[in-house]
């Protein structure tokens, strides 16, 4: 029977964005048709927005991104100033950067694997990627840690995300990590379902332990912080990837500032990159379009890309990247509002 070692040998290289000036490449898609053209708007349209002076940009992550090797496009985005606010699901955030902050890794793997091998060894698998899960229960472990640490009482995930940088600074193995790096940068980190990942269990081991005072999380007062950087931002552009919670919740910011009768602008870009589609009428794959009948996302610079974002990630940043605009922006440093 194979070891554990046998199946961890390879681990997961994030593409490096810097190294590949793909400008050419997209700037050859602009005149073919299909997702080609789709990915090139999209990737102009967020090289404006990094041009415009007066626009934000909020960035949304679901999927397995970050264990797929595209950690580091968005630690360079954070580093280079190429985006201002982050909404991400659970996974990403702890149990793929901050698991990785902590120094553990992703490994190679195939979807052909006897699972049934792996569940006895302890070896967890997200399609063709496995993952030591001794390693993801010392990462639960460590966020229960973090919650002993603190005051009890609610907090925000972006609070409580903060204080994990503040963590990995003193004990981090692993400075790229983009929950460290944000940390570094004043950009706020939310993630409004955020017991449902590895950080849940943390919770749940705090909780139980601590039945009558402890630190909970306070999921409305992400919405009213993010809508209050949105007040605060005014002209936003969204960058999304897959859909999901994160794409919901930052649309919303523009209906919750209008509940607060507070008048600010649709979001004036938002492109996407996923593999939903509209046909079943769910949230991931609306069309930014139908986004625009709820009163959320502007019609003039809104782009859909169908495709899988290992591929099309590296190309729309790598773009934008390269094109530099990024380098004449103001920091807008959003978390500094909430210290
Ligand atoms: N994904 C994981 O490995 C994982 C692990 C533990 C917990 N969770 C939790 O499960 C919940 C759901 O998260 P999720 O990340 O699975 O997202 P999700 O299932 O909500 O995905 C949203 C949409 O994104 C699209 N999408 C996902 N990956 C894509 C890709 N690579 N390219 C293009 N489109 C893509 C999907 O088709 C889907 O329509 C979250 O709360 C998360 O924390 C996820």
């Amino acid at each position: 029977m194979s070891t554990k070692k046998d199946y961890l040998k390879e681990t997961i290289q994030h593409i490096d964005i810097k190294k590949h000036n793909v400008i050419p490449l997209v700037e050859s898609f602009k005149d073919m048709a299909f997702q080609a053209r789709n990915l090139y708007r999209a990737a102009k349209y967020y090289d404006m927005m990094l041009e415009d002076k007066n626009c934000s940009v909020i960035l949304c992550l679901a999927g397995s991104l970050f264990s797929a090797g595209l950690k580091n496009v968005v630690v360079d985005m954070v580093r280079n100033n190429m985006v201002d606010a982050i909404v991400s699901t659970g996974a990403i955030i702890v149990d793929q950067d901050f698991f990785e902050g902590l120094g553990f890794k992703h490994y190679i793997g195939t979807q052909w694997v006897n699972d049934n091998e792996l569940r006895d060894l302890m070896i967890d698998r997200i399609y063709d990627t496995y993952i030591d899960e001794e390693d993801l229960r010392i990462c639960d472990e460590t966020v229960g840690k973090i919650c002993d640490t603190l005051e009890k009482r609610p907090y925000s995930s972006r609070e409580f995300i903060w204080e994990m940088g503040k963590y990995l600074d003193k004990h981090g193995k692993n400075k790229e990590s983009v929950v460290y790096e944000a940390y570094k940068n004043n950009v706020p980190i939310f993630v409004p379902a955020f017991s449902d990942c590895s950080a849940g269990f943390g919770f749940v081991h705090h909780q139980w332990h601590n039945p009558d005072k402890h630190v909970s999380l306070d999921s409305a007062k992400d919405f009213l912080e993010l809508t209050k950087i949105k007040l605060e931002a005014f002209e936003t552009g969204i960058f999304m990837i897959g859909g999901g919670v994160p794409k919901n919740f930052t649309q919303d910011v523009v209906v919750a500032c209008d509940v607060l009768e507070k008048e600010v602008p649709m979001h004036k870009y938002a492109i996407q990159i996923t593999v939903a589609d509209e046909r079943d009428g769910a949230l991931s794959g609306s069309t930014l379009k139908e986004a625009s009948s709820w009163g959320k996302v502007d019609t003039t610079y809104e782009q859909m890309v169908y495709a899988e974002a290992t591929i099309a990630m590296p190309l729309v940043t790598g773009y934008a990247y390269h094109k530099g605009n990024w380098k004449n922006r103001k920091k807008r440093e959003f978390a500094k509002m909430f210290l």
